[in-house]
């Protein structure tokens, strides 16, 4: 793995923002990093805002060449084990949303232009409190009482995520994945139904019963949304 630069700044509109920046006018050589302690219009998925006060790591990670498979396979994977390190157990949840118990903890958003990607994170660390939310969310600190280190945090991320070998990922994620993800509610152009995840291939697609269309499969990155309906546990 190439080194790579971390880019960290006090406040920024959106990591991922400024990482395009960064790439397209300043053209900084890939891989690199760009870290902000608070984003003033951090972006979620399905045009959300994330709320992103002081407390929270938000980063986003420019690469070249990285196919979305294994950016989602690798980023969840690094992000359930980086939350393990530090004493939280949590759940991946399709399409790559990271849950405890309590609410969740961190998402990702990743964005495409070519073959570059930026792929922001957004983890709650030291958060006490999400008024602006009616969504059930929690942090580190709700979670453990524990106050944490944004940049060890990062830190140990990276090394996981830098370091992750797809196949090897890709294993213990489906294991993940399959314990938690039983019956899912998939929306796609065509049709919506409830159906059993049965299996998981290295190219994402989704293999359930009773698809109509006499279709065995559904790859994840053709799917608008998927809801988990149900748990293994
Ligand atoms: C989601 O909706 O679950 C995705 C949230 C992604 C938030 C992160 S925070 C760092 C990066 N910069 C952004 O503007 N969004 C992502």
């Amino acid at each position: 793995m190439d080194r790579y630069t971390i880019f960290s700044y006090d406040t920024l509109d959106s990591t991922n923002d400024k990482a395009w920046e960064l790439l397209i006018q300043k053209r900084i050589r890939v891989p690199f990093v760009v870290k902000a302690n608070k984003q003033l219009y951090g972006k979620g998925r399905y045009g959300r805002r994330w709320i992103s006060e002081i407390g929270g790591l938000y980063f986003s990670i420019v690469e070249n060449d990285r196919f979305n498979n294994e950016l989602l396979v690798c980023t969840t994977l690094a992000l359930h084990d980086t939350l393990s390190t530090f004493g939280i157990k949590t759940r991946i949840i399709l399409p790559n949303d990271i849950y405890t118990d309590n609410g969740k903890i961190a998402g990702i958003l990743v964005e495409r232009r070519g073959s570059y990607t930026v792929n922001g994170i957004g983890i709650n660390v030291n958060q006490k409190s999400f008024p602006e939310l009616d969504r059930k969310v929690t942090s580190m600190f709700l979670e453990t009482g524990k106050t944490y280190n944004t940049k060890e945090i990062l830190g140990n991320f990276l090394e996981e995520y830098f370091h992750s070998d797809y196949t090897h990922a890709f294993l213990r994620w489906k294991k993940l994945v399959m314990e938690h993800n039983k019956r899912l509610k998939v929306f796609t152009r065509v049709f919506t139904g409830d159906y059993d995840l049965k299996e998981i291939d290295m190219e994402l697609n989704l293999y359930f019963d009773n698809l109509p269309m006499g279709r065995k499969y559904i790859n994840l990155f053709d799917v608008i949304k998927i809801n988990t309906v149900e748990s293994r546990n």
